[in-house]
């Protein structure tokens, strides 16, 4: 049981302390408790708590909606404020149906999107759906770009345009024509870490443009600085339609965005839509300062250049241990693939045995996968270099110490 938390440590109720490279599932960016942060939010809370942003105007909500057109791709200047991810995606897919008059959506196998029911219509992924369908009629599924577990492993960029290719194919064999919206996570998290090939969404964007598709860009899990950029859709050269945020966000306070242009933001008239909690004041409060906080300290080159160190450093466990599959990721969102065999077997059990030794070891790190047998490495962006080679220290002496 946790008590308290500062940077990458948390304390748990016995004054024991634990590494956290997890960042409570991608959320906590800036740090655990980020002084700026907490400050921000309790000299708001002083102010005022909560009148609805949708009954009156509220300074940090409309500062934050301006801080979002800054940040977010060219052309993407109006935002809508709910207060968790799930509710953010269910109003991008209505938004996506009100601007262009269709119903059908086409998402990703292995995509994640949230737990409430259209949000699971939209997510390809079994563990996560199980026991809540049927699902929404009118989504049709996409491969994923999963360079590991594709057949073009060494060629990454066919296995874009191969998966690029079969967008065309679903719109063809698997819907009526009538598709709103392609929605994506432009790097997989609860799917297990999934970067797709460099030119997978510019290949994906020709296709959508030639069918008149818009692209929602969940952002949920990669925004924020996470992949070394403010939103991981950077990497990638092209600029959704409408882009999904949550969990970095703020830091840790309950909030989440949708953002998109103006004409599809004009769907919505005024009551269309609503969220009573949606924009809370001390939760934009927060984000205000955690995105001041980010830029200033430049947790975007942080999270690169950590990144890639330690993407490398676990690599170099790779021979050592036949376990591990494949370490890939973007920034510090970092998965390490673990497999039994050549075939490449899931080792799903030795996965999760990996994940509760470390927490005995002080390390948090979290899993994912279709087959829940990817360690998802995914530290408060604030993480120092000797925490990373810590945390790795114990990472392979984990692997060690269960003869993995
Ligand atoms: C990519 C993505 N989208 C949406 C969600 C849903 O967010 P929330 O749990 O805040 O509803 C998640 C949560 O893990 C996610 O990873």
């Amino acid at each position: 049981m946790v008590e308290r938390a500062s940077g990458a440590v948390l304390t748990d109720t016995e004054g024991r302390q634990y590494l956290d490279c997890f960042a409570g599932i991608s959320v906590v960016n800036a740090g655990h408790c980020n002084p700026e942060v907490v400050a921000a939010a309790k000299a708001q809370m002083d102010k005022l708590v909560h009148c609805s942003s949708y009954l009156y105007h509220v300074r940090p909500t409309a500062d934050l909606a301006e801080k979002m057109a800054q940040i977010t791709p060219p052309g993407l200047t109006k935002t809508f404020f709910g207060s968790g991810g799930a509710e953010a995606i269910e109003g991008a897919l209505k938004i996506a149906r009100l601007a262009t008059g269709r119903h059908e959506f086409i998402a990703l196998q292995a995509g994640f999107h949230g737990r409430s029911w259209g949000a699971l219509s939209v997510s390809g992924n079994q563990s996560r759906k199980k026991g809540g369908g049927p699902y929404a009629p009118g989504v049709a599924f996409a491969p994923a770009p999963y360079l590991y577990r594709s057949q073009w492993r060494d060629r990454p960029d066919e296995c874009g345009r191969e998966c690029a290719g079969a967008v065309e194919d679903v719109i063809r064999f698997a819907t009526s024509g009538d598709v709103a919206a392609f929605i994506a996570e432009p790097v997989m998290g609860e799917g297990g870490i999934v970067v797709p090939p460099p030119n997978y969404f510019q290949e994906v964007k020709k296709v959508l443009d030639r069918h008149g598709i818009l692209f929602i860009a969940d952002e949920v899990q990669c925004g924020f600085a996470r992949t070394g950029k403010m939103f991981a859709i950077e990497h990638f050269g092209v600029v959704p339609d409408i882009l999904v945020s949550a969990k970095g966000i703020a830091d840790g306070f309950p909030l989440s965005a949708f953002t998109t242009r103006m004409e599809i933001a004009a769907a919505y008239k005024p009551g269309d839509h609503l969220s009573t909690f949606g924009g809370n004041p001390v939760c934009c409060a927060a984000a205000l300062a955690n995105i001041e906080f980010m830029q200033r300290e430049d947790l975007c080159g942080h999270a690169a250049r950590l990144g890639e160190y330690a993407k490398s450093r676990l690599q170099d466990l790779q021979p050592q241990f036949p376990l591990v599959g494949d370490v890939r990721g973007l920034g510090l969102m970092i998965g390490i693939e673990l497999v039994k065999d050549e075939r490449l077997t899931p080792a799903s059990n030795e996965a999760e045995a990996v994940r509760d030794e470390c927490l005995r070891n002080g390390l948090l790190v979290g899993l994912g996968g279709i087959d829940g047998n990817v360690i998802r490495f995914q530290p408060p962006l604030v993480i120092t270099k000797q925490q990373i080679d810590d945390a790795i220290g114990i990472f392979s002496r984990t692997l060690h110490s269960l003869s993995l």
